[in-house]
């Protein structure tokens, strides 16, 4: 089986990938049972030529975009590779500025997983009180009392033709309200949670796959949602 994690890193990025990288070369499928492909995005290709490790690391040349369009247009830039997504089994996306705290393996392959955003995932939630985008313009227009769940964008994945299906659709959804002038309250995240509502996911995993830092601990943490220097992001962008 193989396995692909796509993310994004440009500019001053780039060092949160290769520490992602490296924590996923210690947790990502330890076990050796399944081939690993470390996908990322950068426009510093050449910041992971001395990078070895257990995992394969294939840069891709993306131009840099200021934010939110780097995170927005990932489902054009994954589309684009849509013919080598198709090589693998399961294809994940990951933020740069996640990593690994502790082994991940066979318990997050389904063919659509999801992780519950840390901070709606209280149990008996008010669906209306969910952050969906409720501007009926949007492409990722939730109306009341639609929804159940909020998912947090960071991590996010499944079966191959299943992603690469998503990307596209969620691409076209995207495109369309560009071209309106308009984007989502969270951006991607939102065209993913309206898509979610619509093919519900086969796997919800808890929000200790996406641990914000500096939260209060929800649990022994699998996937930490590094901090971002604030400073260092506007650097970057
Ligand atoms: C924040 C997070 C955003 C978005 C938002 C949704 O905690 O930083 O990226 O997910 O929640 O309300």
């Amino acid at each position: 089986m193989k396995i692909a994690f796509l993310t994004i890193a440009t500019n001053k990025y780039i060092d949160m990938a290769k520490a992602l990288y490296e924590s996923m070369c210690t947790y990502a499928f330890p076990d050796n049972s399944v081939e690993v492909d470390f996908l990322c995005f950068t426009n510093l290709p050449h910041e992971f030529d001395t990078l070895s490790g257990r995992i394969n690391c294939k840069p891709i040349y993306l131009t840099h975009v200021p934010f939110p369009l780097i995170s927005l247009l990932r489902y054009q830039y994954y589309s684009s590779i849509e013919t080598i997504l198709k090589n693998y089994d399961y294809v994940y996306h990951i933020d740069c500025d996640m990593l690994l705290k502790d082994s991940i393996g066979g318990e997050i392959v389904e063919n659509r997983v999801c992780v519950i955003h840390p901070g709606f995932s209280f149990q008996g939630i008010d669906v209306n009180t969910l952050p969906y985008d409720r501007n009926q313009k949007s492409k990722a227009y939730v109306p009341l009392n639609e929804g159940k769940y909020y998912y947090q964008n960071c991590f996010q994945g499944g079966l191959s033709c299943e992603f690469v299906n998503m990307c596209k659709t969620l691409r076209n959804d995207i495109e369309e309200n560009l071209r309106e002038n308009y984007i989502a309250l969270w951006h991607d995240e939102s065209y993913m949670n309206r898509y979610m509502i619509n093919n519900t996911p086969t796997l919800i995993l808890p929000p200790t796959y996406a641990q914000p830092e500096s939260w209060k601990s929800l649990g022994p943490t699998k996937i930490l949602h590094v901090d971002k220097n604030h400073k260092e992001v506007r650097m970057a962008i």
